[in-house]
């Protein structure tokens, strides 16, 4: 089952943060996520719009700071709030990475800065995973970039999986732990589909999720929840 370090290794280092990722790529991640935020022509790796939720010392919306303000705030433990290619340099080479995309008007910054990061970087369109609960900017996306894999993140479980796939080609369907049950993990897998569950840190949900036989999840204790799966290999 694939790990994705959800938000870096978030539950021993502040999420979405350098020191996170490094941690992950430390303890041997293969695969991290992040969630991006768009703050005038850069984009940042940031949960939440608003600073206050998601930083110890922002306050405010992130769109009404002035760039002073922004480069001065703590995400947590003195580190910087990171941009998406700061992210992208770090881990070039040394795992997937599965860009979640927060706000609704990524794509003019965010198609150019991934052609970037693929002619100067070396990093496939395989190994960058975009996923977002905003399906119609992953239409957006695929119509630029039909090469590029796209996962749709849902937290519900949908009437009807054709139909909310609609005409996308998606190669993965990030569900909801609460919000998965075994018909719906056949007919994903059944329509070609990866099975990705967020957030998974506890061993009662490893195991009801290893039992479903999903394709993988995100926790935010990696390398805890892979030893736990490594030692209940069912
Ligand atoms: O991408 C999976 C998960 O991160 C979605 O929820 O709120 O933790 O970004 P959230
Ligand atoms: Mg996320």
């Amino acid at each position: 089952m694939k790990i994705f370090a959800h938000r870096g290794a978030s539950g021993e280092a502040p999420d979405n943060t350098l020191t996170a990722f490094e941690l992950a790529l430390e303890q041997g991640a293969e695969a991290i996520e992040l969630d991006l935020q768009r703050y005038q022509d850069e984009i940042y790796i940031l949960h939440d719009r608003w600073l206050h939720h998601c930083t110890k010392t922002g306050h405010g919306l992130l769109e009404n700071q002035t760039p002073q303000d922004l480069a001065a705030v703590d995400a947590g433990d003195g580190n910087p709030i990171p941009t998406l290619w700061q992210v992208l340099e770090l881990c070039a080479g040394r795992c997937q990475l599965n860009l979640e995309l927060k706000a609704h008007d990524l794509l003019p910054v965010l198609v150019p800065l991934l052609e970037r990061a693929v002619d100067e970087l070396g990093w496939q369109p395989a190994d960058l995973l975009i996923s977002s609960f905003h399906h119609r900017q992953l239409a957006a996306f695929q119509a630029l970039k039909p090469d590029w894999p796209i996962g749709l993140l849902i937290s519900h479980i949908p009437l009807e999986l054709p139909s909310m796939l609609g005409p996308l080609k998606v190669f993965s369907l990030h569900l909801d732990c609460s919000f998965i049950d075994k018909h719906l993990v056949y007919e994903a897998q059944a329509l070609g589909l990866k099975v990705y569950v967020y957030t998974v840190d506890e061993p009662e949900d490893l195991h009801r999720l290893q039992q479903l036989g999903v394709d993988g999840i995100f926790s935010n204790y990696p390398a805890r929840s892979r030893e736990w799966l490594l030692s209940h290999i069912t």
